[in-house]
């Protein structure tokens, strides 16, 4: 079995490449990833050790090296990780967002097909739901609601998301589509919450929570998404959309406390800064189907989670002081002063 995983080198994308090889020893993965500020190579650093491994350095937007590839290495599964993420991002500049998470989805569903992929994986996310409000806790997002968008990078999130499934109706591309809360674990880029929190109390920074803090997220620890993906590319139906979170509903301020405590640094650090245009209130999965259809629970605690992720950044300041010195140095300093 051969895999194309694109943006491997980001932060799902290299915990699902650890997964597999650790999991499935006779798989071949290929990554496929530009490595733009998100991507880091020193994140699979392991993989390269591993002869089943290999990493192609170019764009899912680029047509003419797609299909190069595909034709090149035969792959049997595709799962898209390959994205610009941030939200915040998004805001400043949504064109990019465009270009990679649409056009260039929309690249790897053309040489999928041309190439005969007997399975396309996209990873969306929760977000293309829009949200929830904060006074129904009762709500839940479930696979049949309509998809609808708040931010550049939900929008452009459900556009690839709804071509995923036009290429399964128009052409009978054997696709799948996951649908997951806000991940966390080591190897997140610092300027999403949990690592940024954890990055910045570590030095006695602020710690800037937009609006009150009330905003709620419902966190997965990221090798249970990996765990999901694996189990939806090898026994979900095709055609079919799989929503993925644990129950795990948070408020912004009280992840950030929880960090606080663990590192044992004061609640004084915590700053409320001006709220994120357009802030989305609520997340939260029913994942019911999953559940049910292909037996997947969640395995990772949120406490548990949170210390391993604690830990992980405490011994790999490397890793986060390299990032820090580049492109995010400009990007932490325009945002947050
Ligand atoms: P990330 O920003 O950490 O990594 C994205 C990776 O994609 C980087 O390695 C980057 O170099 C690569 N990339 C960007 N543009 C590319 C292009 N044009 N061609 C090839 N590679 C490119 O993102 P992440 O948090 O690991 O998210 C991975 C995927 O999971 C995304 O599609 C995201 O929408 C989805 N998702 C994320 C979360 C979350 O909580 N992080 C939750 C649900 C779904
Ligand atoms: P983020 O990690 O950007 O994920 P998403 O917006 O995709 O859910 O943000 C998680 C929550 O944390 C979101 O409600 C915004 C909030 N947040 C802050 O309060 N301060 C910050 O500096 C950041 C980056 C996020």
């Amino acid at each position: 079995m051969k895999i194309l995983v694109t943006g491997g080198a980001g932060f799902i994308g290299c915990n699902f490449v650890y997964y597999m090889l650790d999991k499935h020893t006779d798989y071949k993965i290929v990554c496929l990833d530009s490595l733009t500020y998100a991507g880091n190579l020193r994140s699979l650093e392991k993989a390269m050790e591993n002869p089943n491994f290999k990493f192609i350095k170019g764009s899912i937007s680029d047509k003419e090296l797609v299909n190069k590839v595909f034709e090149e290495e035969q792959f049997d599964i595709v799962v898209n990780f390959a994205a610009e993420s941030h939200v915040d991002r998004s805001i400043e500049n949504p064109f990019i967002f465009l270009e990679t998470n649409v056009m260039g989805t929309a690249c790897l569903l053309d040489a999928s097909k041309k190439y005969g992929v007997k399975r396309f994986h996209q990873v969306s996310t929760d977000e293309v739901y829009g949200d929830l409000p904060l006074d129904r806790p009762d709500l839940f997002f479930t696979e049949d609601l309509p998809l609808t968008a708040s931010s550049p990078y939900s929008a452009s999130k459900a556009s690839a998301d709804l071509l995923t499934l036009a290429f399964h109706r128009t052409y009978g591309l054997p696709v799948t589509v996951s649908r997951c809360s806000n991940n966390y674990g080591p190897y997140q880029f610092p300027e999403k919450l949990i690592p940024l929190m954890i990055v910045r109390a570590q030095e006695n920074q602020s710690l800037p929570v937009y609006g009150q803090g009330l905003n709620v997220r419902d966190w997965l620890y990221v090798d249970d998404h990996c765990k999901a993906i694996d189990m939806i590319i090898h026994n979900g139906k095709v055609g079919e959309v799989y929503n993925v979170g644990g129950h795990n509903e948070k408020r912004n301020i009280d992840v950030v406390k929880t960090i606080l405590s663990q590192l044992g640094k004061p609640e004084e650090l915590i700053t409320y800064v001006k709220d994120r245009a357009g802030h989305d209130l609520r997340y939260a999965i029913d994942p019911t189907k999953i559940s049910d259809e292909l037996g997947w629970h969640p395995e990772t605690a949120f406490d548990d989670g949170m210390k391993k992720t604690i830990q992980w950044y405490l011994d790999n300041t490397a890793w986060t002081d390299e990032i820090k010195s580049g492109e995010y140095a400009e990007y932490s300093k325009r945002i947050y002063g």
